[in-house]
């Protein structure tokens, strides 16, 4: 695992967004696993706007998101898919038929095992973006979730609730259900980039970076993967022990890249 400590938030989308062009240039056809959450928005900001300097096309690229929630249509404001169209496919060149988000309305058993298929057949994830919550989730695999689940249905916890209540109007319906990728299905991405900003998370990034592998942190799962790399700020880095480590890290990484030109 690799730990970037970048200053801003800003910097955050950018330093992403560098990692999916250089991966996008190299491969157009790449595969890409996306989030929501206020996380990723400022990345796909920066997409966009590469896309429209040229730098960047989405054309052959694909896309499968981590999650939607139970009982939203896909037209519903709240909803992932208007989420993803609204703050990235709208916007850019990618075709929406390619773009993969669970179905959470028909048949939810049906349609987790459906998308296990789709990602199979599209060849699997490349590059798979994260977010974590405050309690350590990447999708919405809760504290308890099985290392090795696949995609299915999961129980919110009471606080992922609330920290989403914010999306949803007093007298809006919000669903305490979602379809998600599992933690083995996240862990076969062949990259994987965790972002995180604000100091709210820095307790879940020292667990999911320092902490011991457990169901209790699901993000700690990354351990385990051998191409993630977590970009944070400085607020999100806070609770890090070995932040000094990191850092001498990315300078003799960006030493060598450098040495190499
Ligand atoms: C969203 C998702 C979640 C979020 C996480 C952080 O598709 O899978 O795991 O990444 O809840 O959300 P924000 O970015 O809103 O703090």
């Amino acid at each position: 695992m690799q730990v970037v400590i970048v200053n801003s938030a800003q910097e955050v989308a950018t330093l992403g967004a560098s990692h999916c062009l250089k991966l996008i240039t190299a491969k157009p056809e790449t595969v890409l696993g996306l989030a929501t959450g206020s996380t990723p928005v400022a990345l796909y900001g920066e997409l966009i706007e590469l896309q429209a300097r040229k730098f960047l096309s989405f054309k052959q690229c694909s896309s499968f998101n981590l999650d939607e929630y139970i009982g939203l249509d896909p037209s519903h404001p709240q909803s992932y898919r208007h989420f993803m169209n609204f703050h990235l496919f709208d916007h850019i060149d990618i075709d929406k038929n390619n773009t993969y988000v669970p179905d959470g309305m028909s048949d939810p058993k049906r349609s987790a095992v459906d998308y296990e298929e789709q990602i199979v057949t599209s060849g699997g994830i490349d590059l798979q973006i994260l977010g974590v919550g405050r309690n350590g989730h990447i999708g919405f695999n809760e504290p308890s979730s099985s290392l090795v689940s696949r995609t299915r249905i999961k129980t919110l916890t009471a606080g992922t609730i609330a920290d989403n209540q914010r999306f949803f109007s007093e007298d809006e319906f919000q669903p305490s259900l979602a379809i998600t990728m599992g933690i083995a299905t996240i862990l076969e991405s062949r990259k994987i980039l965790l972002l995180a900003t604000g100091v709210s998370k820095a307790k879940a990034v020292r667990d999911l970076v320092e902490g011991p592998l457990s169901a209790s942190c699901p993000a700690s799962a990354l351990q385990m993967h051998n191409n993630t790399v977590v970009i944070i700020d400085r607020e999100a880095a806070s609770e890090l022990e070995h932040s000094e480590y990191y850092q001498q890290v990315k300078l003799e990484t960006e030493q060598l890249a450098n040495n190499n030109d």
